[in-house]
């Protein structure tokens, strides 16, 4: 990996022009895309012992431990709970016996992630970290690791990062799956099939950025924004509202689209931007509903997705990989609205890459 921006005027912007390349090595040491299988990862690890999934990291890699859930859920049938590391150190806590902590940290050596690491020690079945520093506290510290991989990342706002702790926690859950006796091999083979998409998908994504960037035109006056999503969609709008937050200074939120009509649609009116992530599946027409109750109320509305004419138009891919989509335009998003507003996207004011102190 290079550690200079190349022909980017960010490193921002680089990082995430490299994950359709990130997101591919990672795959190569997961996945067997020609067999359609798992690797044998984590080979100590035996999700036969296993009966519940605690994910716990700071920041945007909390939000990868969120969508995860979903997926620990409904891939590998095992109850998991997520916490932000300086809320779980301090708790009172349940373990149960046959339990594995997750801490995830681009880092690796964020202080409060690296505590709850250590303060589990002895309590639970085993320890894995996620992160992308083989040679971290929190890789010298976890019973297990997974890296990956996705090279440096120089700009504040993860980017790259997040998306390889996606794929990293995916993987996990199939491996999960496959272990505990939920996937059968054809299962297993079109799950691998979906992961293998992912390099395609993302590339076609970053090529919407010209359209992102209109739609970031119109956000980068207002004073505050407001993301919505369900389900995996969900954890994807907390983190556009932190990349918007983070790098534009824009006050943004992130709310489960269900969530709107207990207080935060009282924020409506036509100064407030509404994105609106509308994946198709089950509960699109609820999502929807949602959406038409803001523009009744005089809201702009943007709508990402498939079939989301007018707002910004995503590449169709199985439901199962959408998030990668939606943090890739959350992520652009941010990017072009910063940049339109000319605040300092790689060193955004009162942020530092990686906090070591409390
Ligand atoms: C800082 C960074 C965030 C990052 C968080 C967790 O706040 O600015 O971008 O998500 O730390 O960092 P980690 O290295 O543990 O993933």
């Amino acid at each position: 990996w290079s550690v200079d921006k190349g022909p980017y005027r960010h490193f921002m912007l680089k990082e995430i022009h490299d994950q359709p390349q990130s997101i591919a090595r990672l795959l190569a040491s997961v996945a067997d895309t020609h067999a359609m299988t798992m690797k044998p990862f984590l080979p100590d690890l035996d999700f036969s012992k296993i009966d519940k999934v605690t994910l716990v990291a700071c920041g945007t890699a909390y939000y990868a431990c969120h969508v995860a859930k979903t997926w620990f859920e409904e891939i590998a049938g095992i109850s998991a709970e997520i916490d932000i590391a300086s809320e779980y150190r301090y708790r009172k806590r349940i373990h149960a016996p046959r339990e594995l902590v997750i801490v995830v940290s681009q880092s690796g050596e964020t202080a409060d992630t690296l505590a709850a690491l250590k303060d589990v020690r002895g309590h639970v079945a085993a320890r894995l970290g996620v992160v992308n520093v083989a040679t971290s506290s929190i890789a010298r510290e976890a019973d297990h690791v997974v890296d990956i991989e996705v090279g440096p990342e120089i700009g504040v706002a993860s980017t790259k990062a997040f998306t390889g702790q996606m794929l990293a926690l995916l993987s996990v859950a199939l491996k999960a799956g496959v272990e505990r006796g939920q996937i059968d091999k054809a299962h297993l083979a079109s799950l691998v099939q979906d992961l293998a998409s992912l390099p395609r998908i993302m590339s076609e994504t970053i090529a919407l950025e010209g359209r992102v960037s209109e739609v970031a035109q119109e956000i980068a006056p207002a004073r505050d924004a407001i993301f919505i999503g369900r389900g995996l969609q969900y954890p994807m709008a907390l983190e556009a509202a932190l990349k918007l937050k983070e790098i534009s200074y824009i006050h943004a939120d992130g709310y489960a689209a269900g969530e709107l009509k207990h207080g935060p649609i009282a924020l409506i009116d036509r100064d407030m931007p509404v994105i609106v992530f509308d994946s198709a599946g089950p509960l699109q027409g609820k999502t929807r509903s949602n959406a038409a109750e803001v523009a009744a109320r005089g809201g702009r509305v943007w709508h990402v997705g498939h079939d989301a004419k007018g707002g910004i138009q995503t590449p169709e891919c199985p439901d199962r990989v959408l998030p990668f989509v939606y943090a890739v335009v959350a992520q652009m998003l941010a990017y072009h609205v910063a940049l339109a507003k000319g605040t300092d996207v790689d060193q955004p004011r009162n942020l530092a890459k990686s906090v070591t102190v409390e």
